[in-house]
């Protein structure tokens, strides 16, 4: 179960605010892409792959980079234990250009069964191809010819270089909609298939994900505030968590809003904390620094209940009431704050936040009269890199 406190420490009201009128609007100028169907057609496929792979390796590699890989490793480790590695244990590769990363990758899955998913839907992105390459030749030496049944591609259904190889060599393959970016793919065979590898049941995020679609009245109220408050100056917005394990879903919020909406000088920028660590370091700026910010806790409550006999409390009521703590002290520093909390970190609500914030990003876009499906501003750093690799003497 998932609450929404937009009240009690924002000073901006929209009680003015006509929500239907938003939603006709919207509705009518059908913003709506492929994200928005939560299509479960691969399902079947999804889950005969991914119980075929758990029996057969010790780590599933998934190389990608942005919306390639950020929306399964969000869920993925907000479920994940903090100390015991679950197997297969699903590594991620191709994000970077690290050779320490790289080298150290490989020379660990020496002794590993490994399997692959190499994410792109343009198949072009430099970071994961070269990841790829590399990892190929580690998989072609390690099984020969088994290799084609341990690589899973995931990419574009039409055109694209990694399609081309996946088809010539006969991998098993995995489409991304024609009509779904990176960055709102999460929900489809790009997130599923690692998601499903974990041993995490994609029914219940999916589930989550249709309850956030039949009550958008929340999402929708979230929106103009974000709306409002970046109107009156507030032109940063952090994502405040009280729970590291949320620390990826912070990532994926980041990239998500970034990507989306930082468009033609406009655009609110997205930042993120854990608390209640970076009380002691950022906390400072946010309480009395420039007057840009306002935040949107995700607060999740824990179902460990360890007791502080000193203080009559569970731990995860002190986390609480550090959070709430913190959210007045921001108010009174004029730091307006949302608070959206979940009964339990659960494939259901996280299903339910990813339909919620993708809606979101979406129709904050909507109001800015940006187009928040493309992202010219990262082909623009691919082009000049692409021409100074090849000029580099
Ligand atoms: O959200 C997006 O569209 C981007 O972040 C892409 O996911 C990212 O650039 C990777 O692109 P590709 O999947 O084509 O390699």
């Amino acid at each position: 179960m998932i609450r929404f406190d937009f009240q009690k420490y924002q000073y901006k009201k929209l009680e003015n605010y006509d929500l239907n009128d938003l939603k006709e609007r919207f509705l009518k100028d059908n913003q709506m892409s492929g994200w928005y169907r939560l299509d479960r057609t691969d399902f079947d496929k999804i889950l005969d792959s991914a119980a075929y792979i758990r029996k057969n390796c010790d780590v599933f590699l998934v190389i990608g980079i942005g919306g390639s890989y950020m929306g399964a490793k969000a869920v993925i480790d907000a479920m994940a234990p903090y100390f015991s590695k679950k197997r297969p244990e699903v590594l991620f590769a191709g994000y970077q250009l690290s050779s320490d990363y790289l080298k150290e990758l490989l020379d660990y899955l020496e002794d590993k069964e490994v399997m692959v998913n190499v994410i792109s839907k343009s198949g072009t992105t430099l970071e994961p191809a070269i990841a790829f390459d590399k990892v190929l030749t580690f998989m072609e030496n390690k099984y020969g010819d088994a290799t084609k049944d341990r690589i899973f591609v995931t990419t574009d259904a039409h055109t694209g270089a990694l399609l081309e190889l996946a088809k010539e060599k006969g991998y098993t393959r995995f489409i991304v909609p024609d009509d779904i970016g990176g960055r709102f793919s999460v929900l489809t065979p790009v997130g599923l298939l690692p998601i499903a590898v974990n041993g995490l049941d994609i029914e219940e995020l999916f589930y989550g994900a249709e309850e956030a679609k039949r009550n958008l009245n929340a999402c929708y109220y979230y929106t103009l505030l974000r709306h409002e408050l970046y109107q009156e100056g507030k032109f940063i917005e952090s994502f405040d968590i009280y729970e590291p394990k949320l620390a990826s879903f912070a990532e994926w919020l980041k990239q998500l809003f970034g990507e989306s909406q930082g468009k033609e000088n406009k655009g609110i920028l997205p930042t993120s904390t854990i608390n209640t660590r970076d009380l002691h370091s950022l906390g400072q700026y946010y309480q009395e620094g420039k007057d840009i910010l306002f935040s949107t806790i995700l607060f999740a409550h824990s179902d460990n209940t360890i007791a502080l006999e000193e203080y009559h409390k569970t731990l995860d009521r002190v986390n609480e009431i550090a959070m709430e703590s913190v959210a007045q002290a921001h108010y009174e520093g004029h730091l307006p704050s949302s608070i959206i909390s979940m009964d339990e970190i659960s494939m259901e609500n996280l299903g339910y936040l990813i339909f919620f914030f993708e809606m979101s990003a979406m129709l904050g876009g909507y109001l800015l009269n940006i187009p928040y499906y493309n992202q010219p501003g990262v082909n623009g750093y691919k082009d000049i890199l692409h021409r100074r690799i090849k000029e580099d003497a």
